[in-house]
Order: C-alpha cells, then sequence, then structure tokens
C-alpha cells in the first residue's frame, strides 16, 4: 500500500535530477504548438500558501483529474515584443494579467528573450470553480515545453505549472494524484506524482453539478489571501495532512464511502475556515446548498454519492459509475 513516505523517497530520489537550463541546448524554436490538459478536483484541498511568490502550499493536498474537463492551448512565438493572449477566442484581462506573468517566470527560469501568442480554449465554464487555472496552466507548460524544446520531465513540468497556479501542478498527471507541499525553500520538492492510475479504480466517477456558470466573484488566490491564519485555519491544516494517508488508503481500498466522507470533511473544513476570513467570504450559493441536500438524501436512499466543493458555488460529486445516471436523473440540474 503506498504511503506517504513512500512517495517522499521517491520525490528525493527525482530532486537529483539536472536543473531545467541544462536542457535547452541550441535546438531551433518551433513556431506553434497545440497541447490539452485536464483540470483536476481535489478530494483533500489546497487553501493557502507559505510563499506567495512560489506558491509553495501550506499543506499538501490530493486530486483526481478530469477525463471530460479538458483545456487545449495553441502557443506560438509572437512576431511581436508583446505576448498576446486569448481565452475561449476573447480577451480576459484578469486571465491575461496571470499568464503574463507566468510567461514572464518562465522567460527568466530558462532565459528566452521571445514573446508569444496564447489560445486557451476550455471544453467547461472558466473561473467558475472547476479549475480551469489548473487544466490552463498545465497545458501552457506543456506547450511552452514543447515549442522551446526543452524536454521537462514531469516533476519540472508539475514545478512550473505550479507557478502559474498551485493545483495546476496536478493536472500535469491523470488519476490520484498527491502534491506534497515539500520542504526546500525554493520549491524544488513541491511538486505533484500520480498515485494511483485511473485504471486502478475504472468505477470511480467525479460529476460537476452546475450551479452557477458565470466566473467566481473572488479569486482562490485572494480568497486565500484573505482567510485567517487562526486556530481554524491551523486546525485544518493539522487533520487534513493526517487525512491524506487516510485518503490513500481509501483509495487503494477502492472503499467509495470512506473516500468520500473524508472528502467532504476536508471540504467543509475548508470552508469554514474561509467562512473565517477577513472580510468572510462564502463561496456557496443556495443552489449549492440544495444540491448538497440533495446528495444527502440519495445516500440515505442507499446511493453512495459524497459532495465536494471548491472556490466558487458548483458542486463536485463523487460517486461511482453505475450510480451515475440516477444521480443525474435526481438532481435535475445540468451535469459534466
Ligand atoms: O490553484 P488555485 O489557486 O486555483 O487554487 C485551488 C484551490 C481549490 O480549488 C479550492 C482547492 C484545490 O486543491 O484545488
Amino acid at each position: 500500500m503506498p504511503t506517504q513516505k513512500f512517495y517522499f523517497a521517491a520525490l528525493l530520489r527525482y530532486s537529483e535530477q539536472s536543473n531545467f537550463k541544462q536542457k535547452r541546448g541550441s535546438k531551433k524554436l518551433m513556431k506553434t504548438v497545440t497541447t490539452k490538459a485536464n483540470a483536476n478536483i481535489a478530494l483533500i484541498k489546497y487553501w493557502g500558501k507559505q510563499d506567495e511568490r512560489l506558491f509553495l502550499p501550506t499543506k499538501s493536498s490530493l486530486s483526481f483529474t478530469l477525463p471530460k474537463l479538458i483545456t487545449t492551448t495553441t502557443v506560438s512565438i509572437s512576431s511581436s515584443d508583446r505576448d498576446e493572449v486569448l481565452i475561449n477566442q476573447k480577451k480576459n484581462p484578469a486571465a491575461e494579467k496571470n499568464i503574463i506573468r507566468f510567461l514572464d517566470i518562465f522567460r527568466k527560469l530558462h532565459n528566452i528573450k521571445d514573446h508569444f501568442v496564447v489560445n486557451s480554449t476550455n471544453s467547461f465554464p472558466t473561473a467558475a470553480g472547476l479549475a480551469s487555472s489548473a487544466s490552463g496552466f498545465a497545458a501552457l507548460a506543456r506547450g511552452l515545453n514543447e515549442l522551446c524544446k526543452l524536454n521537462l520531465s514531469n516533476k519540472e513540468l508539475s514545478i512550473l505549472a505550479r507557478r502559474g497556479s498551485g493545483s495546476a501542478c496536478r493536472s500535469i498527471h491523470s488519476g490520484f494524484v498527491l502534491w506534497q507541499k515539500g520542504k526546500e525553500a525554493c520549491g524544488s520538492d513541491s511538486y505533484a506524482e500520480k498515485i494511483f492510475d485511473s485504471s486502478h479504480w475504472p468505477e470511480f466517477r467525479i460529476l460537476v453539478a452546475i450551479v452557477d456558470k458565470k466566473a467566481k466573484k473572488i479569486k482562490s488566490r485572494l480568497g486565500m489571501q484573505q482567510t485567517q491564519l487562526d486556530d481554524c485555519y491551523k486546525e485544518w491544516i493539522q487533520k487534513s495532512e493526517i487525512r491524506i494517508n487516510e485518503m490513500i488508503t481509501a483509495i487503494g481500498q477502492r472503499d467509495i464511502d470512506k473516500v468520500g466522507k473524508l472528502a467532504e470533511e476536508d471540504c467543509l473544513e475548508m470552508h469554514d475556515c474561509i467562512k473565517h476570513a477577513d472580510p468572510p467570504i462564502d463561496y456557496w450559493q443556495e443552489g449549492t446548498r440544495e444540491i448538497v441536500q440533495k446528495i444527502k438524501k440519495l445516500r440515505e436512499r442507499g446511493i453512495p454519492c459524497y459532495f465536494t466543493i471548491d472556490a466558487g458555488p458548483n458542486v463536485k460529486i463523487i460517486t461511482l459509475e453505475k450510480y451515475v445516471e440516477t444521480i443525474k436523473k435526481e438532481l435535475c440540474v445540468e451535469i459534466f
């Protein structure tokens, strides 16, 4: 049975690999590449940074990558001296600012002078708490890697994607993924690794029930900054670190009730901390609460389904393939 200890040893071995800069060589840059990455949903959440600049988390987190929520990104070298960014074929000033910040980091890390044209399209609502920044920055990291022929390893890609959006480091992998918070101040051991392939548990599903497709009002980055480092938060960090080991065991045993229960506990405790933010934040809407109640009722009827909610009102439902149709019928909302 995999344990955190085992993964930590693996991470240390990986950290002996060579650094990014040596790999670029003098190969000619390609003109355009198109890459894809999938959104991931955390079963054990990431919320809060211990290093704002490097995006180093206060705790480890564990996610599942959703095969149907895909970002497709085309990157090319710009003929001008500025970056150009389109999200879903449109200008998006908020996203553009973060992407250009990320491109600046990338240029500095790899000593690249070029500017880029980035065109990113999501197969699902953008910035609505459905992890579009995770798939977005993972796809962009892959695209830049290919375009600039850097030949980065998955570990290096995960570290790079993390600099765009913390949770993006997990979208480099499919299946069940663990992001170890790491110990190094430079962030070299803070990256994600696959802990179980999706083939380990083919029946496992996370559905997304749409409450509101609009972009969330308070971005997770700001929400994290506003969350108080009070006793509630410290307690969650401690409990959540223990919960990760229990979650790994439960996934290993394909125990849907245990996985669901742990995910719900972790999500509820995280949202409690967020409600203590200054000023307080509540990402839930009336529709969120209604779906949560319906999920609890379905469970009373013997259908194993559990919820988890991120920095937005939409509800992610953890269940097994054979219950998907019943859940869709009973909830009467748009479900991905
Ligand atoms: O990576 P960010 O900044 O989008 O933060 C993601 C935060 C949550 O989605 C709420 C939790 C998580 O672990 O994905």
